[in-house]
């Protein structure tokens, strides 16, 4: 079978086509994967611009998916299936890639189906190549990005349960509204994690909420608020370059000492010992590091998938689509976007 997936959910523009047996859980072959970044649209504002997304998947949507059929070799006919991302996003950009998905399959007579985007996260160590060890189910995620910070337990395909996500901020937003406080650029993570470089972590001791210890919900925005206290606080400090590297490299320190905590703990809880880091937050050296570390210790093995799949991408949709299309799942052309699709509706 070849789907196509299609993915508008926020600030890339996505589509891609894989092919497989149709086996939940078993090997595909990635065809084409192509994405848009919008980041240099965004980034004078700091965030994400709903209106401003929108406008942009609606340029971008056609190039991307005829892109991504020349990519890979076929025609619209060739496709057995259309898969799109319907929610949770920003309603705008999700309805420019559920247009598109419905119209190209309506045109085409073949099967379409409405694919939540936290599932589509869950497909990305299905789609690494070369890794003979890839990893497969069952397994903990740890969906960290600029919309979610979230903890699920993969038993198998469509097997969730629900383990916890933040109360307020998202983990990527943590990051972007530092760099904000700290003068620097947008997207935050990337800019807090190279100031970070050279800095010393115990220089400034922000709080690690970890809310009920048993619990797995996560909480971002006592700890932005202790930055600003800190900001305005540390004003003339603030102008030593030292200075700025210590406040960034304890600040990511005390996101990271978190996110490992709660990971952890949900493995430790489920009896898993296997964890997948997907979303943008994923690409932060020093979780990436330190969570090794840590994980190595307790008989957990990582898997940090390539950056280009652990980012939104249309692969991992047309992988889930795929999938369950496979079942005989079907969507019809009612189909709408889901902006608040809670996640907890794909878990049992
Ligand atoms: O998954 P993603 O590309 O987009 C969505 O939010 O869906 O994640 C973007 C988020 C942003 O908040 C960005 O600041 C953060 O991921 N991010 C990072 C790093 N690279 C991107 N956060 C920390 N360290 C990084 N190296
Ligand atoms: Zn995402």
């Amino acid at each position: 079978m070849r789907v196509l997936g299609v993915e508008s959910s926020c600030d890339e523009t996505a589509a891609a086509v894989v092919e497989g047996d149709g086996t939940p859980g078993g090997k595909i072959l990635l065809r084409s994967n192509v994405v848009h970044a919008q980041v240099s649209i965004h980034a004078e504002y700091g965030g994400v611009v709903p209106e401003l997304a929108s406008r942009a998947h609606i340029q971008n949507i056609h190039p991307v998916v005829t892109q991504a059929l020349a990519d890979a070799g076929i025609t619209p006919q060739d496709l057995d299936g259309v898969a799109v991302t319907c929610g949770p996003g920003l309603v705008g950009a999700l309805l420019v890639g559920l247009s598109t998905a419905k119209g190209l399959a309506m045109g085409l007579g073949c099967p379409l189906i409405g694919i939540h985007h936290m599932e589509g996260h869950l497909m990305s160590p299905f789609l690494q190549t070369g890794d003979e060890a890839a990893m497969g189910f069952p397994f903990v995620a740890l969906l960290v990005s600029g919309g979610h910070t979230t903890l699920l337990h993969a038993a198998g395909f469509g097997q969730y349960r629900f383990l916890g996500q933040t109360r307020d901020d998202a983990v990527g937003e943590a990051f972007d509204k530092g760099a904000r406080m700290l003068g620097l650029g947008y997207p935050g993570g990337p800019q807090i994690a190279g100031l970070a470089r050279g800095g010393d972590v115990a220089a400034v001791r922000f709080p690690r909420v970890l809310l009920d210890k048993t619990r797995f919900d996560f909480s971002f925005s006592g700890l932005k608020t202790s930055l600003r206290s800190h900001v305005l606080k540390d004003e003339e400090n603030l102008r030593s370059e030292q200075r700025r590297r210590d406040v960034a490299a304890s600040y990511q320190e005390a996101i990271v000492d978190t996110l490992i905590f709660k990971a952890l703990a949900a493995c430790r809880g489920t009896g898993c010992q296997q964890l997948l880091v997907a979303g943008g937050v994923g690409a932060n050296r020093r979780l990436r590091d330190k969570l090794q570390v840590a994980a190595t210790k307790e008989g957990v093995r990582v898997s940090f998938p390539p950056l280009d799949l652990c980012t939104d991408n249309g692969a991992m949709i047309a992988t889930a689509g795929l999938w369950r299309l496979a079942r005989g799942e079907r969507s019809d052309r009612v189909l709408n976007a889901r902006p608040r699709w809670p996640v907890a509706d794909i878990c049992s």
